[in-house]
């Protein structure tokens, strides 16, 4: 099965994403960890990534491609978690050639529907523990507007495909996690009977 979370910066995407990755023995492939991670290198793509996340610009739809097939290339036997991708209807084309090659499509889109308000103070919170170079006040309003021009209409095209399932992400991590649990088992009723033994 494989999985792609949406959402505003800070809805919860990594936080869901790593407890249903371990819960259902699914791969979870972030493309900001794996571009903060090609950041630290110190040539011409890592300071350019650098420049562009840290202002809170996408990289290029073919990078952040790229990221992933390189990911994906020891395969994950039972599916992908995919966090921080697709962000842009270009790459909902890219990644959908991608698993179309493998056999395999996005079966599920979980948007974790969370305020702006909630957002900023929770990535706030997080600037001061983890130190994210984008997690200032600036840079969390800009990550915020691009996310409504670029990311959004990724909404309206999984619920026309029928595979989105808009969950209240506002609760405790806990809370939100039985929601999305339930989402995926809504999905796969075989497989929720067998977790449940
Ligand atoms: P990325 O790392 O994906 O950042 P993001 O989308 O801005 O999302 P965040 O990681 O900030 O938030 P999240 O939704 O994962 O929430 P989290 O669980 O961490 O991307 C970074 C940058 O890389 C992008 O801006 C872009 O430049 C570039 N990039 C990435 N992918 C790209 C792509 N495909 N194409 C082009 N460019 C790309 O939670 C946030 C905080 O809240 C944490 O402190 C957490 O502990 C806390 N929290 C989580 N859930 C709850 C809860 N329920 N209650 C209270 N606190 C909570
Ligand atoms: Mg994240």
């Amino acid at each position: 099965m494989n999985v792609v979370m949406l959402g505003r910066p800070g809805a919860g995407k990594g936080t869901q994403s790593k407890s249903i990755a371990s819960q259902r023995g699914l791969r979870h492939l972030s493309t900001g960890e794996l571009l903060r991670t090609a950041k630290q290198q110190d040539t011409p793509l890592g300071r350019r990534i650098a420049q562009r996340i840290d202002a809170g610009d996408f990289v290029t739809d073919e990078l952040a491609m790229s990221l992933v097939e390189q990911a994906m290339q020891s395969p994950s036997q039972l599916g992908y978690v995919f966090d921080g991708i697709p962000r842009t209807l270009g790459q909902d084309s890219l990644l959908s050639d991608s698993l179309a090659k493998l056999g395999n499509k996005i079966d599920l889109a979980i948007l974790l529907d969370v305020g702006e308000e909630t957002v900023r103070n929770r990535l706030l919170n997080r600037a001061a523990i983890e130190g994210r170079h984008d997690d200032t006040v600036e840079t969390i309003g800009h990550r915020l507007a691009v996310y409504e021009t670029e990311t959004s209409p990724l909404v309206d095209c999984y619920r026309q495909q029928g595979v989105l399932r808009s969950i209240d992400g506002s609760g405790t991590p806990e809370d939100v996690l039985c929601l999305v649990l339930a989402a995926l088992d809504e999905m796969t009723p075989g497989e929720a009977a067998l977790n449940a033994i």
